[in-house]
């Protein structure tokens, strides 16, 4: 027997928290009960678990690769109705989620899957899978403050991991800085940048693990070949 949100997520329904919060929202049933409460153990071999009346192992397992437009939100579904990622992924017949979040206004590579248990590997900073952003932000970088974004910088919820910053070019009133990151904390390169005295006036995610947006026009999408999907398995020792 095994805790209901960890089949889903075993399932490649969602990651381990969205699955939690579609059986909060009354999407689930097992055996024909809806299931609302957390921490229900279940037996996926001899239970009939639905989400949204769709037995689970109904999906198979698929990634697609986006490259995220600014304006549109990393949701599924926004309740005041703006742009999501979801809506832009017209024809995938699959219930993806985004692989972690970008911010509304930060475009480039984003994933999205049904593969619970891929998603949550992606996104924890122990597998320390690389994300790497190109920023332009506010007025001439020192290497000083270089040097502050690779050591850490300390933000409300800690110091920031040691990770790369290079200089791509700076000028006297804008620079254009590349960070790869292993974290993947709210707004992370935003308030890294800010602390560093240099807001972001723009971001871009260029490569998540080894997948870029290279040959996707802003707004498209592909679904991962099978070599890559292999690959990014392997990665996280899947
Ligand atoms: N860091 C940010 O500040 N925003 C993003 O969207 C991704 C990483």
């Amino acid at each position: 027997m095994e805790r209901l949100q960890k089949v889903l997520a075993h399932a490649g329904i969602a990651s381990r928290r969205k699955a939690e919060e579609l059986i909060l929202a009354g999407r689930v049933s097992v055996d024909g009960q809806i299931v609302t409460t957390l921490g229900v153990r279940v037996d996926p071999r001899h239970q009939r678990i639905l989400v949204d009346g769709i037995p689970i192992e109904a999906e198979r397992k698929v990634t697609y690769l986006l490259n995220k437009p600014p304006g549109t939100l990393s949701t599924v579904h926004d309740p005041h109705g703006r742009p999501t990622v979801r809506d832009l992924l017209r024809d995938v017949p699959e219930r993806v989620y985004p692989v972690g979040r970008l911010d509304a206004d930060t475009s480039g590579v984003l994933l999205l899957t049904n593969d619970g248990e891929l998603s949550y590997r992606l996104t924890h900073p122990r597998f320390g899978v690389e994300k790497v952003y190109r920023a332009l932000v506010q007025g001439r970088i020192t290497d000083g403050a270089l040097r502050r974004l690779s050591e850490g910088v300390p933000l409300e919820d800690g110091m920031t991991a040691p990770a790369k910053a290079t200089l791509v070019w700076r000028g006297d009133r804008r620079s254009l800085l590349e960070l790869t990151l292993t974290e993947g904390r709210n707004r992370q390169v935003r308030r890294m940048c800010e602390a560093v005295g240099h807001p972001v006036l723009e971001l871009t995610r260029i490569r998540f693990a080894t997948l870029t947006a290279e040959g996707l026009r802003q707004g498209s999408y592909r679904r991962l070949r099978p070599s890559e999907e292999r690959k990014l398995r392997r990665l996280v020792g899947l």
